[in-house]
């Protein structure tokens, strides 16, 4: 069985091909989707989704986890290579916001990669995602001005790193 790691309630465990319904559901989140603002083109295309879900589930240089919350899935949390840095990214279903969730996520995902910094890009305006990060230890590293699907406009986009260089 694969292994499951648990804080405040909160489990990563595997991505299993059965979580993707769920997330495609969050996917379709329209406040969501205008929150993390750099959005897949089309959120409602299910074909585009599931290529880049089968991308990486097949990348063997990214890690992917399921957040469970009470038995549920609840969202998921990546690391991938963005712009040649080692990065994050996460979503969690807008029922479970605001309940501490995402932040012990990525805690705990945190300590799952090797060593060396982490970077994450979010729009300045998400807040919530902001104070996630803030509160897993990152540090404001850069600002860039970058075009946001979902926005369809260019914004302001915050750069963070975790760790040295
Ligand atoms: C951003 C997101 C991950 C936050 O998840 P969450 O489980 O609600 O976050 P937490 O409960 O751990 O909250 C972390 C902090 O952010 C604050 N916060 C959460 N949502 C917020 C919001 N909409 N506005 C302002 N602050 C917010 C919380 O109050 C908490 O701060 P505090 O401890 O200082 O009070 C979730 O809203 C989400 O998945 N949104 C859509 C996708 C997205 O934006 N992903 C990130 C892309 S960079």
């Amino acid at each position: 069985m694969a292994p499951v790691s648990t804080t405040n309630g909160v489990q990563l465990r595997d991505v299993s091909p059965s979580d993707l319904d769920t997330f495609f559901l969050h996917q379709t989140d329209d406040l969501a989707n205008r929150m993390a603002a750099f959005t897949a083109e089309d959120p409602r295309d299910r074909g585009a989704f599931q290529r880049h879900w089968d991308q990486i589930l097949s990348d063997n240089n990214s890690r992917k986890q399921t957040v469970v919350w009470r038995g549920t899935v609840a969202g998921y949390v990546t690391s991938f290579e963005l712009f040649g840095k080692p990065s994050i990214a996460y979503w969690v279903g807008r029922e479970f916001w605001g309940q501490g969730i995402a932040t012990a996520a990525v805690k705990q995902f945190l300590r799952m990669l090797p060593e060396g910094p982490i970077f994450a890009r979010v729009a300045a305006d998400n807040l919530g995602s902001v104070r996630v990060l803030e509160k897993s230890g990152f540090k404001r590293a850069g600002v860039e001005r970058s075009y946001a699907s979902a926005r369809r406009s260019e914004i302001e986009e915050l750069i963070f790193r975790l760790g040295e260089v």
